[in-house]
């Protein structure tokens, strides 16, 4: 008697749950980087000396800081491979598939196999100054990857792919003058970090005590780094200014006066570290410092890019409201960031579609 296979179930993931895999990308990614520095600031490279275990037999790491911080690095790292194998599988089985989150999710692929290649020839080399600073900027690029891909993960597919469209009431040389000035942010921030790096590779905290250094004076070094720091203060203090006389809509405001607060304690850090010698642990902390503002900068330059108010939104919403129990859920209306107001919107029937 002929047997019937049973249906093949397709395995199917909802926006809401490919959101929370790429949020949790995010958080890993900004992990390793502090965990990576601890490392590396704290000489704990061979505190497991073995692999995959540990030490010998033993697959956790014995309660001593050196194996300890390696072992959290490594369990970091291990997470981090598969949650971006999550990102990938997550965004060819989305429902509604979107070419733009696969993309950028094998963006994030890339971005790992490149950092492995790159760590593996940071060791061969025995810790270069340039290899150890493109392995810490090439973080800085995955992170970029994993904040876009969050954001647009978080916003339906219309805003996605035409942060412009909804802005035609909007005079085009406002427009230009944004993405203008959201261009000029990520260049300031990108010269800080990479002066931060060359600062680090004059310093006694370039890979490691016999590691080769870049050969130019700290303090000249560490001088153009703080005048970046100075200027890029500048710039987002003014651009805090500018956003409120235009009446931006709270979720730029928000960006502005986040990425303002991060940069300003960076900058304390910086200032002490500085003047008490670089001590470990500050250092580690002007590290995560420094992801963390990368991270702010990059949502709040794409908050400059979309549209800053959205009539068609408001007056949707205003004529047409969503029946409660239809209402798309806060992050699938929201552009690039959970903080939306209905003001924000992009069309309701647009915002339904993810
Ligand atoms: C927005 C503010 C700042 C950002 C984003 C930033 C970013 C960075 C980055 C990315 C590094 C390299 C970290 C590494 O490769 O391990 C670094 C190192 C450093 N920064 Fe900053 N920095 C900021 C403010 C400052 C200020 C105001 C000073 C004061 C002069 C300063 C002093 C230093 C020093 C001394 C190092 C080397 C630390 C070491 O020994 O590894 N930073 N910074």
């Amino acid at each position: 008697m002929p047997r019937t296979l049973p249906p093949v179930t397709r395995v199917e993931v909802s926006p809401t749950t490919y959101r929370k895999i790429t949020l949790g990308a995010l958080i890993l990614l900004t992990l390793i980087i502090i965990s990576g520095g601890a490392v590396r600031l704290t000489g704990s490279g061979l505190g497991c000396p073995d692999w995959p275990t540990c030490d010998n037999d033993q697959l956790v790491a014995p309660l001593e800081v050196h194996a300890m911080i390696e072992f959290i690095n490594r369990l970091i790292t291990g997470l981090v491979s598969a949650i971006v194998i999550a990102a990938v599988l997550g965004s060819h089985f989305r429902l509604p598939r979107r070419t733009d989150l696969v993309w950028l999710s094998w963006g994030l692929v890339a971005g790992v196999l490149a950092q492995i290649i790159l760590g593996g020839l940071v060791v061969l080399y025995e810790l270069p100054p340039v290899l150890v600073i493109g392995h810490f900027l090439l973080s800085m690029v995955l992170l970029w990857n994993a904040v876009i891909l969050h954001a647009r993960a978080s916003a339906p597919r219309s805003y996605a792919q035409q942060p412009w469209q909804n802005s035609q009431k909007q005079p085009t040389d406002t427009i230009k003058l944004r993405s203008w000035l959201g261009n000029t942010l990520v260049a300031i921030t990108s010269a800080v970090i990479v002066t931060g790096t060359i600062v680090t590779g004059a310093g006694p905290h370039g890979g490691d005590v016999d590691a080769e250094r870049i050969n130019v004076a700290i303090s000249d070094v560490a001088r153009v780094h703080g005048s970046m720091v100075v200027a890029l203060l500048c710039m987002l203090a003014g651009l805090m200014l500018w956003l409120r006389l235009q009446h931006a809509p709270e979720r730029v405001q928000f960006w502005s006066r986040t990425v303002l607060g991060v940069a300003l304690a960076q900058g304390l850090i910086g200032y002490v570290q500085y003047f008490t010698g670089v001590p470990e642990l500050l250092v580690g902390i002007h590290i995560a410092g420094a992801a963390l503002l990368w991270i702010a900068t990059v949502f709040f330059w794409l908050n400059l890019r979309s549209p800053l108010t959205s009539p068609i939104a408001s007056s949707a919403v205003a004529v047409n409201p969503l029946p409660a129990n239809k209402a798309a859920p806060v992050n699938e209306v929201s552009p690039v960031n959970t903080a939306a107001t209905v003001n924000n919107a992009v069309p309701v029937d647009k915002a339904a579609t993810a």
